[in-house]
């Protein structure tokens, strides 16, 4: 996987180098570059941004910086597009991402299944974005050639993915959070971790994700973990882990799941599909107070 990173902090991205992703791009698995915006910018200040028309406070990025930099790294000559400005603000949650919504769906059901997909991803860090999902980083996975835009200041000029969009490119924004952040250089580490450790290769146990939370198509969170020893400072592990009984421990884990995701995130029970669920997980829901006979789980 190819990953571009534009930003006008470029060094940020030194951590990158180090643990797992360091060991990845050593391997070959990944290929990281970082660039700086600015050395696409023609004046003797390097300025990037501007004052946002129809006033208000802060600087919004220009678009003529960023389309000499984004027309380069994706190969693209520079041209001009019939788009209208006004068209639903809803645009910049990306067509692309509304259409592959549902097949992210698919995607996160057959993971290792998907083709790797030659098309390049355009990704914009935006705190007024949908949020990104474990499905999204499964997906985009996929892609053989990631390239990230990290804006700064109140954002950038909306034009710019409404063009690449225009131009064909798959353009996603996403908000990793909802708080703001200075820019989008922290969010752009976090969708970049989440997307390359679900590489093949890049971790050592590939069951590990498999278990965890958001993972698959009944997404739940995690159950609790414990090590040895089995009594530390008065508190045990639960004597069922420590039976051998295999069925035993994956039920109790399931049910601690059902009840953890309950308690914390209703709303992924709520996405649950009955026709999915055993008898005992049906059985451990309705414990919970939900209603297990329709599509979804429902609560009473
Ligand atoms: N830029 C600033 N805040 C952000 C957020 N919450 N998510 C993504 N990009 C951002």
């Amino acid at each position: 996987m190819k990953i571009d990173i534009v930003s006008v902090f470029p060094e940020y991205f030194e951590v990158l180098n180090l643990s797992l992703l360091g060991k990845a791009q050593e391997k070959g698995l990944v290929e990281v570059t970082a660039h700086n915006l600015r050395d696409w910018t023609h004046d003797v200040h390097h300025s990037v941004d501007d004052t946002p028309v129809g006033g208000g406070a802060g600087m919004v990025m220009k678009p003529e910086v960023w389309s000499e930099c984004l027309d380069e790294l994706l190969h693209l000559e520079p041209t001009t597009v019939t788009c209208d400005s006004t068209a639903d603000a809803d645009d910049t949650a990306s067509a692309d991402a509304a259409e592959s919504a549902e097949s992210a769906t698919e995607i996160a059901a057959n993971a290792d299944t998907v083709p790797a997909t030659d098309r390049p991803v355009l990704i914009f860090p935006n705190p007024s974005a949908p949020l990104f999902t474990q499905q999204d980083a499964t997906e985009l996975s996929h892609a053989n050639h990631l390239l990230f835009g990290c804006g700064r200041y109140e954002g950038y000029d909306a034009r710019i993915p409404q063009y690449y969009r225009a131009q064909g490119v798959d353009v996603r924004e996403y908000s990793i959070g909802d708080y703001v952040l200075n820019g989008g250089e922290v969010a752009v580490s976090v969708m970049l971790e989440a997307i390359t450790r679900l590489l093949p290769g890049f971790m050592g146990n590939a069951a590990s994700i498999v278990e965890e939370s958001y993972t698959g198509e009944n997404a739940l969170l995690e159950h609790r973990q414990y090590t040895k020893p089995a009594d530390w400072r008065g508190i045990k592990v639960p004597d069922v882990l420590l039976s051998g009984d295999h069925a035993k421990v994956d039920r109790f884990r399931r049910d601690e799941a059902l009840a953890k995701t309950n308690k914390l995130r209703p709303d992924l029970i709520e996405a649950l599909d009955c026709s999915k669920l055993d008898k005992a997980d049906r059985k451990t829901l309705m414990a919970l107070g939900w209603e297990v006979s329709g599509a979804h789980p429902r609560q009473r």
